[in-house]
């Protein structure tokens, strides 16, 4: 077990919960919930924390005193950012540049969790180079985030993530629960055909988050090597899930009203990531090693 320490924002969520379980076998990891400690899993000591509160942002740092934070909690919803703009910018834009002033001014390696999202969806794939133009809210903030992150803390690292599937936590699933559910059931699933995504395991995506808490000064894109429209990726999750393709139903963005604009192709090249060692693997093999999919 090394002895660095290391710290989770975001520990009862998704990605957090995905990438806690990887990390607590080799180091000493914690982790904070705001409302779900519950979902914090086993071997990670827990924290509750409000990020959007300066003092208990602090506290956080004081207690837990890690060689690196991870920082993954969001308001990580674009609908919900869309319709609650001012509110969900308090913690996706404000707290995350806050902690990552914090993380330079007490020598703490700080990794910051972006998206896909910042890219406009209409010139794909995107490298690292192509300026942000986000279509909606939560690309906004967190393309706002990276600017200041970068501004603040020139050692920070600036991850864009994908669009993410894999096993939930306790208290937060990835876009299949609702579609495995479905499927599970006999129920037919509609996904947009004209929707594209490089999208990644979980356990993928916190394996390259964790090796790059060992990297300074980086923006990369960690995408999968796959770029699958959403539909062609649900022919995919029907079959790892030996369930009948047929209900698998094509679909395309204009025929869903939704409050959040959705760019149509976000596909990113992670060449640069790759190169220097990030090594996702393919979205079949992710697949048939989730748990959710033989429950
Ligand atoms: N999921 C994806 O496909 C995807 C794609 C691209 C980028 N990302 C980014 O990856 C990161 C993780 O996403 P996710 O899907 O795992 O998110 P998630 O499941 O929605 O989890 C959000 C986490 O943030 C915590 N949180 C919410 N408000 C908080 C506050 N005021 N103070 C402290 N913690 C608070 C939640 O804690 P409680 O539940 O305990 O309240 C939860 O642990 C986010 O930055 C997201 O933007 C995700």
């Amino acid at each position: 077990m090394s002895n660095q320490k290391l710290l989770v924002t975001g520990a009862s969520g998704f990605l957090g919960w995905n990438l806690c379980r990887i990390a607590s076998n080799v180091r000493r990891v914690f982790g904070t919930a705001r409302s779900r400690p519950e979902s914090i899993p086993a071997g990670v000591s827990p924290l509750i924390v409000d990020l959007t509160a300066e003092s208990e942002r602090r506290r956080m740092l004081e207690e837990s005193a890690p060689d690196a934070l991870i920082h993954l909690a969001a308001a990580s919803k674009p609908n919900y950012c869309q319709l609650h703009p001012r509110q969900t910018h308090r913690l996706n834009v404000d707290a995350a540049v806050a902690l990552a002033e914090l993380c330079a001014s007490m020598g703490i390696g700080f990794v910051f969790a972006s998206s896909d999202q910042v890219y406009d969806g209409n010139n794909a794939p995107y490298t690292e180079s192509t300026p942000p133009s986000p279509v909606n809210v939560y690309g906004e903030q967190k393309a706002e985030a990276e600017r200041l992150i970068r501004d603040r803390n020139p050692s920070a690292v600036i991850c864009r993530m994908p669009l993410m599937f894999g096993d939930p936590s306790p208290s937060a699933g990835s876009f299949i629960q609702p579609f495995l559910a479905s499927l599970k059931s006999g129920r037919p699933i509609r996904l947009f055909a004209d929707e594209y995504r490089t999208m990644v395991g979980a356990q993928s995506a916190a394996r390259g988050l964790l090796w790059t808490a060992g990297l300074k000064g980086r923006l990369l894109n960690l995408g999968g090597k796959e770029r699958l429209s959403r539909y062609e990726f649900g022919l995919r999750l029907a079959a790892a899930a030996g369930a009948d393709s047929s209900l698998v139903e094509a679909n395309r963005q204009c025929e869903v009203a939704m409050p959040a604009p959705r760019p149509s192709d976000v596909s990113m090249d992670s060449s640069a990531a790759f190169a220097l060692g990030y090594n996702p693997l393919p979205v079949d093999e992710e697949l048939a090693r989730l748990s959710c999919l033989n429950e």
